[in-house]
């Protein structure tokens, strides 16, 4: 699967996203190192904290199915109808991918037309993970 590919993916995953309050859709394609993929996309809830991001619905996905080696994942989103030239992470994914993924773990940002490779270190520097405890 090239990054393209996966870029592509996330755009359709984005197309099951549930979220009729903020009307932001986002869709996320993980890539494990075995070349399986696990899609997500995000989940709002009328109770508003109980949303999930796209990022971690794939994750969670992955790691619940047994998969623990990451290659990379894509994120594309934006407000309904439109598709932003960049959708980035939140804080809590970015944590979240830090608990299972090296610093070098690639994050594709952008539409799957022009996209940017960035690594986990770049977007979470000083990261705090089970290293530190
Ligand atoms: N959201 C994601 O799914 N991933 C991101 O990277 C940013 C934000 C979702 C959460 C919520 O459903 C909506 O976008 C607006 O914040």
């Amino acid at each position: 699967m090239t990054e393209r590919e996966l870029m592509q993916t996330a755009q359709q995953a984005r197309k099951n996203s549930h979220s009729p309050y903020s009307h932001f859709r986002v869709g996320a394609a993980l890539l494990t190192k075995s070349g399986k993929v696990y899609t997500g996309c995000n989940i709002e809830n009328a109770a508003y904290p109980a949303t999930v991001c796209a990022e971690r619905t794939a994750i969670f996905k992955a790691v619940s199915e047994g998969e623990h080696g990451f290659e990379a994942l894509a994120i594309v989103g934006g407000r309904e109808g439109e598709t932003a030239s960049l959708c980035a992470p939140c804080g809590v994914c970015r944590q979240v991918i830090a608990e299972f993924c090296p610093k070098d773990f690639k994050i594709l940002l952008g539409t799957p037309e022009k996209f940017t490779s960035y690594t986990l270190e770049q977007l979470l520097p000083l990261s705090f993970t089970g290293e530190d405890l």
